[in-house]
């Protein structure tokens, strides 16, 4: 990707989240920004931020390190079929990822973090309403998220902030797809 890709200022709702938007909420001071690729030290910092059981419900099993592969794949943003919003605390340090990847012209994988010491202070909330946002201007119109049944944050988070389309639950995994097309409610502005 030849630049960065941040996108400017130009809701299409007053609802909607896109990077570089100002601080708000519980969680002042913090940023958003759509991230480039190979921007591997932010991933490396906000892996290093999950406690274990944060990197088990995000890679649905014991992740003591990220892998080669998996980090290159991470890395990998294109800002096209796969997209990543980071936020930025106040003191610059990356704390959360939000990513899409394309599964087809118009389904996309989300997957999202937050570090432990920023969790249910709003942060995932403000990245998914933002990666939404970018999602929906490349086309797509469903998510899709593989959950860990357990993972009750996830799924009460992807619920409040888009429509549900569909759950089905296999065991430990359940899978959720969810509206795209639908605008971010009010109250993730909040
Ligand atoms: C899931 C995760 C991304 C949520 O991020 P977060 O910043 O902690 O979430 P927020 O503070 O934005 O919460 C938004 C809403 O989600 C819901 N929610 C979040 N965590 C919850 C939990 N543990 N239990 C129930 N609801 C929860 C609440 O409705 C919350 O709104 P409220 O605080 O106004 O009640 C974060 O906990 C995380 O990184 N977990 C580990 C990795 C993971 O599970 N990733 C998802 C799999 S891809």
């Amino acid at each position: 990707m030849a630049a960065l890709h941040l996108v400017p200022g130009t809701a299409t709702t007053p609802a909607d989240e896109r990077p570089t938007s100002r601080p708000r909420g519980r969680s002042p001071g913090v940023t958003l920004r759509e991230l480039g690729p190979d921007e591997t030290d932010v991933l490396d910092t906000v892996f290093a931020g999950l406690s274990d059981h944060s990197r088990y419900l995000r890679f649905h099993g014991a992740t003591p390190r990220l892998r080669g592969a998996v980090r290159r794949t991470l890395a990998a943003v294109d800002g096209r079929r796969h997209i990543a919003v980071a936020a930025v605390g106040p003191d610059g340090e990356p704390i959360g990822i939000a990513r899409l990847i394309g599964l087809g012209l118009r389904e996309a994988e989300l997957a999202i973090e937050v570090v432990d010491a920023w969790q249910g202070r709003g942060i995932g909330r403000r990245l998914l309403a933002a990666v939404a946002v970018l999602g929906r201007e490349q086309g797509y119109s469903r998510l899709v998220a593989d959950v860990l049944t357990v993972n009750t944050g996830m799924r009460v988070l992807l619920a409040s902030v888009l429509p549900i389309l569909t759950v089905e639950t296999d065991g430990h995994e359940t899978t959720l797809t969810a509206d795209l097309r639908a605008g971010t409610p009010a109250f993730v502005a909040a």
